[in-house]
C-alpha cells in the first residue's frame, strides 16, 4: 500500500502535467463542446482532453485504483482508494479566458461518495500562476515549499469570504438570500467561480471562510482536505429542501460557527 506521501506526490506529478496541458490549450483557443445540466454549464473539448490525460496518467501508475472525474464515467477499482477529479474547475473562467480555474486531483479511501470517504492526499494546481496547492492526510497543506495555515484571526472589519452559485437558474435567489444573511460578518465577498481554488484559498489564508450549495464531489474533495489540514473546519450539510444541493463551509475555527449558522438560515 503506497504511503499519503507517494499518493500525495503523485496526485502533484499529475495536476502539474494536465495543468500544462490545459493551459496550452487555452493559449490556443478553447471551444465549448457541449452543454451539461443548463445551458450556462458547459464543457470544454479541453475538459475532456485533460481529463484523458490524467485518467491514463492514474491508471498507469495506480492500475487498481477506482476513478470519479467531471466528465467520464466512473470506474470502480480493486483496491479500497478511489481518484476523485476535476480536470478543468471554473470551466466558465476557463472559456472566457479569465486565469482562474484549477485542475484538481484527489485520492480517497473508502465509498467513493461525500461524507463516506476518507481524503488521503491531493492536489489543487493553478496553472495560470503556476501555483501547486497540496495536502497529504496527517502531514500538513503546502503551497509549493511553504507550509499553509487557515487565517484564525477575526478581523474588526469583518471576513473576506467567497462563495459561488449554481448552473441552475432556479437555485440563484436562495443563494442571494444566503449571501444576505451572511454579508453582515463580512468585510467584502468574492466570487472567483472555482471551487477548488476557493479552498485553497482558505487553507492559503487569502480566504477568511467560503460557502456555497451543491458542489460536486470532485469541486470539494482535495480543497476539503487541504483546509482540514491547514488547521481550517470544512462541513457538507445535507438539505431537507433539495437532498441533491448540500450546503458546504469551510473557514478558520474562529468564525466557522458563525459563518455555518449564517449560511444555513433560519
Ligand atoms: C464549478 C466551479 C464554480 C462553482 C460551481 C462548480 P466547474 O465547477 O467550481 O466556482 O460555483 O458550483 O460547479 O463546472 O467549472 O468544474
Amino acid at each position: 500500500m503506497a504511503s499519503e506521501q507517494q499518493l500525495e506526490a503523485l496526485a502533484i506529478d499529475v495536476a502539474r502535467e494536465a495543468g500544462e496541458l490545459a493551459r496550452r490549450r487555452r493559449a490556443e483557443g478553447v471551444a465549448i463542446a457541449a452543454t451539461k445540466s443548463s445551458v450556462a454549464d458547459i464543457v470544454t473539448e479541453a475538459d475532456r482532453e485533460v481529463e484523458a490525460l490524467i485518467r491514463a496518467r492514474l491508471r498507469a501508475e495506480r492500475p487498481g485504483d477506482g476513478f470519479l472525474g467531471e466528465e467520464s464515467d466512473a470506474a470502480q477499482g480493486t483496491s479500497d482508494l478511489t481518484w476523485v477529479v476535476d480536470p478543468i474547475d471554473g470551466t466558465v473562467n476557463y472559456a472566457y479566458g479569465i486565469p482562474a480555474y484549477g485542475v484538481s486531483i484527489a485520492v480517497v479511501r473508502g465509498e467513493p461518495r461525500p461524507g463516506r470517504w476518507e481524503a488521503l492526499a491531493g492536489a489543487v494546481s493553478s496553472p495560470a500562476t503556476g501555483e501547486m496547492f497540496h495536502a497529504a492526510r496527517g502531514a500538513g497543506a503546502w503551497l509549493d515549499g511553504t507550509r499553509l495555515s487557515v487565517n484564525d484571526t477575526p478581523s474588526p472589519a469583518g471576513a473576506l469570504l467567497a462563495t459561488g452559485f449554481g448552473y441552475d437558474p432556479a437555485t440563484h435567489a436562495g443563494d442571494l438570500a444566503r449571501v444576505a444573511r451572511v454579508m453582515p460578518m463580512a468585510r467584502d465577498l468574492r466570487r472567483i467561480g472555482a471551487a477548488s481554488l476557493d479552498l485553497a484559498y482558505v487553507a492559503a489564508g487569502r480566504f477568511d471562510g467560503y460557502f456555497e450549495r451543491g458542489l460536486a464531489p470532485w469541486d470539494h474533495a482535495a480543497g476539503a482536505l487541504l483546509v482540514a489540514e491547514a488547521g481550517g473546519r470544512f462541513t457538507r450539510v445535507d438539505m431537507p429542501d433539495d437532498p441533491r444541493r448540500a450546503l458546504f463551509v469551510a473557514s478558520g475555527p474562529a468564525i466557522f460557527d458563525g459563518l455555518l449558522a449564517a449560511a444555513l438560515g433560519p
